[in-house]
């Protein structure tokens, strides 16, 4: 069975085309992906309507790269996916509104997508995929949250954040940095050039004893940091920049390592799956691995370039329910968007 993708939720046009059947798990026979951060960067965050516009603009020739680059047809297609949420709305009715025409066109079902299970799902796309049940480190712009996974559409839900999010906590804490939009990256590449020893932030919930996460008081915590920099004290913000970015990477990685391995110990379970655009931090990574290697835990990660939004995790997710036989695709073409879905909320 062939799969063509798209992820359309937010700023990243992503189309890919996914095999499965021949192997244990499906293949990516090809993927492309266009980031709209440049045109968001003006703006310091993301313009729902630009970003609409954009995928608009993207989407067919990105479907067409990947029909090229595969070598396939688009007669060849099986079933078209797309994202049919949680995202945001205008921007979600685009790859919905092309996957359905295309759909429609070739006379093929579609089949929408829940955005978080292609992140969850995405480290089976990798060198080292994981195998059942494991516990999932979601991390993402929007989301933060712990799961069991026993399989697909299995997802009990063990922890999450009560406000911000991990992704958030970087974004916004950049921000108050003056590192600009998007900040997680800038700010972790500054942090390599810190001491996270320099300034003491607080690691919210760290020992609430449950498996939730917040990083409101974290971002305030940065907040009153810069304004005294900023009044000279400490040496200046110029001059403290690196040091309070380590100190704010710090902060969220250990609450994310500490309540990663708590979810281990609760669940019994002896594999860690992390996904979203939080994964690809370095310093998580590094901590992680470190932390597992100790406890006898295998973590598994996606491919970097697959930890931030794409269309092969969709295309991928959407084979994965198929072949599970989780879900059957549809010929109603009636592509109604879900901005708001809780993953937990995603029937098996
Ligand atoms: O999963 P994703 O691409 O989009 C959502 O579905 O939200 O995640 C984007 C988030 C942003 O908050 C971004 O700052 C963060 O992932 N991010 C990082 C890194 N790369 C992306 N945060 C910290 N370190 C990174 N290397
Ligand atoms: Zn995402």
């Amino acid at each position: 069975m062939i799969v063509l993708g798209i992820e359309s939720s937010c700023d990243e046009t992503g189309v890919a085309l996914v095999q499965s059947g021949a192997a244990p798990v499906p293949q990516l026979l090809a993927h492309a992906l266009h980031s709209q951060i440049e045109m968001h960067q003006a703006y310091g965050g993301v313009v729902p309507e630009l970003a609409s516009r954009d995928h608009i603009r993207r989407v067919l020739p990105l479907a067409r790269q990947v029909m090229d680059e595969a070598g396939r047809t688009l007669a060849e297609v099986d079933v078209v996916a797309y994202t049919r949420g949680p995202g945001l709305a205008g921007a979600l009715l685009v790859g919905a509104g092309v996957a359905c025409a295309l759909g429609a066109a070739l006379n093929k079902p579609v089949l929408g997508v829940h955005h978080l299970e292609g992140h969850l799902l995405s480290p089976f796309l990798s060198a080292d995929p994981p195998e059942f049940p494991f516990v999932a480190l979601l991390v993402s712009g929007g989301h933060t949250q712990l799961m069991r996974v026993d399989g697909v559409g299995r997802y009990a839900l063990l922890g999450e954040t009560i406000d911000d999010a991990a992704g958030e906590a970087f974004d916004k804490s950049a921000k108050l940095l003056g590192l600009g939009y998007p900040g997680g990256p800038a700010l972790s590449r500054l942090a390599q050039q810190g001491d996270p020893q320099s300034f003491k932030l607080p690691r919210p919930l760290l020992h609430s004893g449950d498996l939730d996460f917040s990083f409101a008081g974290l971002k305030t915590a940065v907040l009153t940091q810069v304004r005294k920099l900023q009044a000279g004290e400490g040496g200046g913000l110029d001059a403290r920049r690196a040091d309070l970015s380590a100190a704010t990477e710090a902060a969220i990685v250990e609450v994310l390592v500490k309540k990663s391995l708590a979810a281990l110990l609760q669940t019994g379970l002896q594999r860690l799956v992390v996904a979203g655009g939080v994964g690809a931090n370095r310093l998580l990574r590094e901590q992680l691995n470190a932390a597992c290697a100790k406890r006898q835990v295998r973590v598994h990660y996606p491919e970097l370039h697959l930890c931030t939004d794409n269309g092969a995790m969709i295309a991928l997710a959407a084979a994965m329910r198929l072949d599970s036989g989780a879900q059957s695709p549809t010929t109603a073409y009636a592509f109604d968007v879900k901005p708001r879905w809780p993953l937990h909320e995603l029937a098996a």
